[in-house]
C-alpha cells in the first residue's frame, strides 16, 4: 500500500520527536574544531578555486535536526545569515538552545518542510542538506525544491545512504519490522526489539558482527540506534540512481566532499592495464566501479551548483603571482611545520612551504596598516617556486583569491 507525502512526513516527524537526532550534548562555548565543508570560504575553494569574494551569504541548513551542523556554520561563519528548517519541533527546540547557549546569534530556526521551502522569501548562497533527503518519501520533489531556492552561482552541499555498505541495516530493519508487525511506528518499541535481537543472535552472525565491528560505539545512544534500525523512511542509493537524483535537480555535479574514496587508483593503481581500462570509462562509470570494488560504502557526500559557478584554476603564472594567498581556515596546530590539515589529516609541511604560510598569514597589525602580499611577495620572502604554490592550493593548505579579501 502506498503510504501518502503527508502520511510519511507525519511519521518521520515522530520518530524525530520521540528521538530527536543528533542527540549530541549541548554546550556553553563554541563547538570544538572544525568541518570544513560547513566553512564557507573552504567549501566555496573547493568547489570554484577561489575564496569568495563575501563572507556576508545567505545559508539554508535544510533538515536541521538537532542543530549540530548549524551551530558549526553559525559559529566558523559569524558574517553569515542562517536559516535552519526542519519537521520535527523538539529537535529544532534543541537546536535553538544548543546555538544560544554556545552564542551562536546568526541562526534563526523555523518549523517547515523542504516540500514547502519556497515559502521563505529569497535564495541562498549556500545550502546544506545533511542526512535528509533519503528521509524523504519523494526526494526528487525534495532536492527540486531546494534548488529552486540555490542562487545562481550558488553551493549545495548534501550527504544521503549508500546501499552496498548499509546491506546488513536493511535487512535488520526489515526484521524488525516484522517481529513488530502493527507496533510499527513505536519507535521505543522497535529499539527495545532490536537491542533484543543484536544480544540474542549467534555471536558470528554477519548482522551482529557488523553491528559491533562498525556501528556498535555510536549505537549505545537509543537516537542513534531508532535513527539506524528503526527508521519509517530510508532510500539507500548507489552510483546510478545517485547521479538519478542529482539529474532531477538540474544542478551540476561539483564532485564528492571526500575525494580520497572517489580514486580509482587505491584500488587497482597497481595495475597499469587495469588502469588504462579504467580511464575510458565514463566519470559515473569510474565511481560506479569503485563502489563495486569498494562495497564498504555507507554515504554519499557530494557539491551540486547553480551555474554558472565561476572557477579558477590558477594555471596561468601570472594570474596566480598576483593572486592573494591566506592560510586555510581549517588546520590544526598552526605555527608549527607539523599540523592536522582540513582533513584532520597530520602532515609535515617543508622548510619552504612553512615560510610561505608564514609570510601570507598576515598579523591583525599588518592588516590594519596594509594590503595583504600577493604570492609574488610571499614567494620573494621564501624558496617555494610556483609549483609549489599550486601543491598548496590542491591540498587545501592556502585558499587564494584575485581581489584583496574582507
Ligand atoms: C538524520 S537527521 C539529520 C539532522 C542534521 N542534518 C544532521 O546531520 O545532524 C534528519 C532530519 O531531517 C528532518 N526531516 C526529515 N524530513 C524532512 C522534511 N521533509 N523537511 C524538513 N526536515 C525533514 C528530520 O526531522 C530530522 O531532524
Amino acid at each position: 500500500m502506498k503510504r501518502s507525502i503527508e502520511s510519511v512526513s507525519q511519521a518521520v516527524a515522530q520518530l524525530y520527536n520521540t528521538y530527536p537526532f543528533p542527540p549530541e550534548p549541548l554546550l556553553d562555548e563554541p563547538p570544538p574544531g572544525y568541518n570544513w565543508r560547513w566553512h564557507w570560504s573552504a567549501a566555496h575553494a573547493f568547489c570554484t578555486g577561489m575564496k569568495p569574494k563575501t563572507q556576508a551569504v545567505r545559508v539554508l541548513d535544510a533538515g536541521c535536526g538537532t542543530g549540530v551542523g548549524t551551530e558549526y556554520i553559525a559559529h566558523l561563519n559569524p558574517a553569515a545569515e542562517i536559516t535552519a528548517i526542519d519537521l520535527s519541533d523538539r529537535a529544532l527546540e534543541t537546536a535553538r538552545t544548543r546555538c544560544q547557549r554556545s552564542g551562536a546569534p546568526n541562526a534563526t530556526f523555523q518549523t517547515l518542510s523542504i516540500y514547502d521551502v519556497e515559502q521563505i522569501p529569497g535564495t541562498f548562497d549556500w545550502i546544506n542538506c545533511v542526512g535528509v533527503l533519503h528521509h524523504l518519501p519523494d526526494p526528487h520533489r525534495g532536492i527540486q525544491a531546494l534548488a529552486d531556492k540555490l542562487a545562481p552561482g550558488g553551493i549545495f552541499h548534501i550527504f544521503v545512504y549508500a546501499a552496498l555498505g548499509r546491506w546488513e541495516i536493511t535487512l535488520m530493519q526489515a526484521a524488525i519490522a516484522l517481529l513488530q508487525g502493527d507496533r510499527q511506528g513505536d519507535y521505543t518499541d522497535g529499539v527495545q526489539v532490536g537491542r533484543q535481537i543484536f544480544a540474542n543472535l549467534p555471536a558470528n552472525n554477519r548482522l551482529r558482527r557488523r553491528e559491533e565491528e562498525r556501528w556498535a560505539l555510536e549505537n549505545q545512544r537509543d537516537a542513534n540506534f531508532a535513527d539506524m534500525y528503526v527508521h519509517p523512511q530510508e532510500v539507500d542509493y548507489t552510483i546510478p540512481t545517485l547521479f538519478d537524483l542529482i539529474d532531477a535537480s538540474g544542478l551540476e555535479f561539483v564532485g564528492f566532499s571526500n575525494p580520497r574514496y572517489w580514486q580509482i587508483d587505491r584500488l587497482i593503481g597497481q595495475a597499469p592495464d587495469l588502469v588504462r581500462r579504467a580511464a575510458s570509462l565514463s566519470e559515473r562509470d569510474r565511481y560506479r566501479l569503485i563502489e563495486l570494488l569498494d562495497p564498504e560504502i555507507t554515504h554519499y557526500e557530494f557539491f551540486l551548483a547553480k551555474p554558472p559557478l565561476p572557477r579558477q584554476t590558477w594555471d596561468d603564472d601570472e594570474t596566480l603571482l598576483r593572486a592573494y594567498p591566506e592560510r586555510h581556515p581549517c588546520m590544526q596546530g598552526w605555527p608549527s611545520r607539523s599540523v592536522f590539515d582540513y582533513d584532520y589529516q597530520f602532515i609535515e609541511l617543508t622548510e619552504a612551504e612553512y615560510a610561505f604560510l608564514k609570510a601570507c598569514n598576515r598579523d591583525a597589525a599588518d592588516s590594519s596598516t596594509s594590503s595583504p602580499p600577493t604570492v609574488a611577495e610571499c614567494l620573494a620572502q621564501t624558496g617555494l617556486d610556483l609549483a609549489g604554490v599550486r601543491s598548496l592550493q590542491h591540498r587545501q593548505l592556502i585558499l587564494l583569491s584575485n581581489t584583496p579579501s574582507p
